[in-house]
């Protein structure tokens, strides 16, 4: 393994059927005045917020409201919930939903006490919120798997005036201070988005795996986290409400975007640039805007990178070279595991191309201006690339 890194990671998670009773007992180490954030309505409808608040009054806690939280959370409404924070003077921040409420308390948390222009050094500029300034803490209950930031430090927001969708990782103060998990809370997640959080794990993985040439642990790990993914995922989609698949969804978000497999890898991340620009131009979920630009990534990188992409044709996908009737060439191995990954994103149904989400051939020069581009895993693309790419994928 090459690199050097240090691994931290002080969320403490609360996992299972049982996990909101823990609920209870971390009300001690917080402030009377707690933020709730939700969003727009899915827990009031599945009564998660009335178990939540009930908990939170005999707690002796006074509630601060901040209801609407958006998917793809806005610029808009960060500032509201700043605004909200500071007029009630709240001593931390409780997430109640999915990765947007939760990535959408970390702004607010780390917002609350700067002063100056919050969007620009947070996320503009990629700065961390200074040695001594003060954030408030967050615990979150999470009601969709998928992006992992129930254990992260990650913060998508979005400003909608200029179709601009920006991610800023914050240090560990950001993270989560204790999440609760129970994957039964994720059983009324319509079947579309529980697909888009799928895919966001697997992509997650490929993010990090799908760099490097070293021998490494992380990749190993990778390896598992994917295997399950895939059987839990075909299980989900035959039926939502299979527990053991949803938990083990569930799971698998967390470890995929936790910090732990990207441990020692320079890591790559493009798609996700090209994904969050698709996001804002079209308003996709997420994982389905990652699903619809992948194949035609993922061609390219392979060509860069064969090894990993026999590795992941073979240990991911099981596929050998006894499953050819010739003695295959290390492409031909490869390409087979890529077409494994197309079977199954159709099997599940995930869009392959980025028509299905609604993007159009006149928007793809508005698309590749919004996108981050980086040398990242086994490339290194200039704008002319993305253009590519998404015409392919259209
Ligand atoms: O708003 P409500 O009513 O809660 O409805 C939500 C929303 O419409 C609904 N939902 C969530 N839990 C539910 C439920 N509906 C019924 N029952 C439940 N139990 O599902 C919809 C999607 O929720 P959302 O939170 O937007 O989804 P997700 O968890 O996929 O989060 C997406 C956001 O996270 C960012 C994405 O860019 C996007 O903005 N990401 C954050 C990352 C991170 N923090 O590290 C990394 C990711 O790559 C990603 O970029
Ligand atoms: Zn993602």
């Amino acid at each position: 393994m090459q690199g050097n890194f240090t691994y931290y990671n002080p969320t403490k998670l609360y996992f299972g059927e049982a996990s909101l009773d823990n609920l209870k007992g971390e009300l001690a180490n917080y402030g009377e005045r707690v933020l709730l954030n939700y969003g727009s309505g899915s827990v009031k409808r599945n009564g998660i917020y009335d178990k939540v608040v009930a908990i939170l009054r005999e707690g002796g806690k006074t509630i601060v409201e901040n209801p609407g939280v958006m998917s793809n959370p806005t610029l808009e409404k960060l500032d509201e919930g700043i605004r909200i924070a500071r007029e009630n003077k709240v001593d931390w921040i409780l997430s109640l939903g999915g990765g947007s409420v939760c990535d959408y308390s970390k702004g607010v948390a780390a917002s609350v006490f700067y002063e100056g222009d919050y969007w620009k050094a947070f996320w503009e500029e990629g700065n961390q919120p200074s040695k001594g300034q003060r954030i408030l803490p967050i615990g979150c209950i999470l009601t969709m798997a998928g992006t992992g930031s129930e254990m992260n430090g990650g913060s998508v927001i979005t400003d909608a005036a200029n179709n601009n969708k920006l991610g800023h990782v914050f240090d560990s103060r950001l993270m989560p201070k204790f999440a609760i998990l129970n994957p039964r809370f994720t059983m009324t997640v319509p079947v579309e988005q529980m697909k888009a959080g799928i895919y966001d794990i697997m992509n997650h993985i490929m993010e990090q795996y799908f760099s490097d040439f070293d021998d490494n642990t992380s990749d190993y790990i990778s390896e598992g986290l994917m295997r399950s993914l895939i059987v839990a995922s075909r299980a989900a989609v035959k039926n939502p409400q299979d527990y053991e698949a949803r938990s083990n969804i569930m799971w698998t978000a967390t470890w995929a975007l936790n910090t732990l497999i990207k441990c020692g890898k320079t890591e790559d991340w493009m798609v996700h640039m090209i994904g969050h620009s698709l996001g804002a131009w079209t308003h996709a979920p997420h994982g389905y805007c990652l699903a619809a630009c992948s194949m035609a990534y993922y061609r390219r990188a392979m060509e860069k990178g064969l090894a990993k992409f026999v590795r992941f044709a073979e240990n991911v996908w099981g596929i050998q070279p006894s499953t050819f009737n010739h003695k295959p060439s290390d492409k031909e191995i490869a390409e087979a595991g890529m077409e494994a990954l197309r079977q199954w994103m159709q099997e599940i149904g995930l869009p392959l191309t980025i028509s299905e989400i609604g993007a159009t051939q006149k928007m793809i020069d508005d698309i590749v201006s919004t996108t981050e581009i980086f040398p990242a895993g086994y490339l290194d693309l200039t704008a002319e690339d993305i253009k590519e790419i998404l015409k392919e994928s259209l």
